[in-house]
């Protein structure tokens, strides 16, 4: 069962997220639904590494607010397809950017097999208990090959007794390794982000929430949200958590 915080944060907070986006003008939409804390630095490099361009199939596992796959569109010249189990953040992406969502779990992806050019999975495998079923899926429906890219926040050290967001399951970075090369995944390449957002984009994700916040802030949903995003500020300021890029490829079989 899903945790009631995951919820509010991925479902509710989403809606919220995508209306204020639309009453603050389009030019919003992007950085406000980047909610896996992708920055454009962080998407050039995961567009690179992966090669993505015109036309190839993107796969956004997990995509929340549909961001990360707009972006690779407008950018990269990509055709996404988004899947998101939560319905409420499913419809605000279709909403929001017009593309094609998929309202599923990463655990049963509906696509044939080997029919996706690529995949992305950004700020996901940690709110997935089973992320080798996941990742299992994802190989599934990539043409052999095929490149995927992951934002993963993992844990730097043990996290026993500390608050972790609720629903979240960290891995180490030897246990994403693991869990890559147990599910056919070569791991090609990975790097800490360069952390340096454009105050362009962040000063607009900002206004949204902000804009969240006047309108939802005695809504119980909003409290559980953001007690979740007061807990991943800790684990990040204390060195607890820290995010990767990585470039892997679905080995040749
Ligand atoms: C931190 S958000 C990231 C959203 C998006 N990838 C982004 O970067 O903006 C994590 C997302 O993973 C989704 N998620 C959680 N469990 C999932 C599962 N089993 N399969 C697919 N997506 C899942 C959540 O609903 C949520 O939208």
């Amino acid at each position: 069962m899903t945790a009631p915080a995951m919820v509010a944060e991925f479902d509710d907070v989403a809606g919220w997220t995508a209306d204020a986006a639309e009453q603050l003008g389009c030019r919003h939409a992007i950085p406000a639904a980047c909610r896996g804390s992708a920055d454009p630095a962080a998407l050039a490099w995961l567009a690179e590494a992966c090669e993505l361009g015109p036309g190839a199939t993107l796969l956004d596992v997990g995509a929340g607010v549909g961001g990360p796959a707009a972006w690779a569109a407008q950018r990269f010249g990509v055709q996404p397809i988004l899947l998101e189990p939560m319905p409420t953040a499913g419809r605000a992406a279709a909403r929001l950017f017009g593309l094609p969502v998929i309202t599923a779990d990463g655990r049963r992806i509906p696509l044939r097999t080997g029919s996706v050019d690529a995949a992305w999975c950004l700020g996901v495998l940690c709110t997935v208990e089973d992320k080798a079923a996941v990742l299992r899926e994802i190989h599934r429906v990539l043409r052999p090959g095929a490149p995927l890219g992951l934002l993963a926040v993992v844990a730097e050290g043990p996290l026993t007794a500390l608050a972790v967001p609720e629903g979240n399951h960290f891995p180490t970075r030897p246990q994403l390794a693991d869990l890559l090369a147990g599910t056919g995944f070569r791991l090609v390449e990975q790097v800490r982000p360069a952390g340096r957002t454009p105050r362009s984009w962040s000063r607009r994700a900002a206004r949204v929430t902000a804009l969240v916040t006047a309108q939802h802030r005695t809504e119980p949903a909003h409290a559980l949200a953001a007690r979740q995003g007061e807990r991943f500020t800790h684990l990040f300021a204390t060195g607890r958590i820290a995010t990767w890029l990585v470039h892997a490829r679905k080995e040749d079989t």
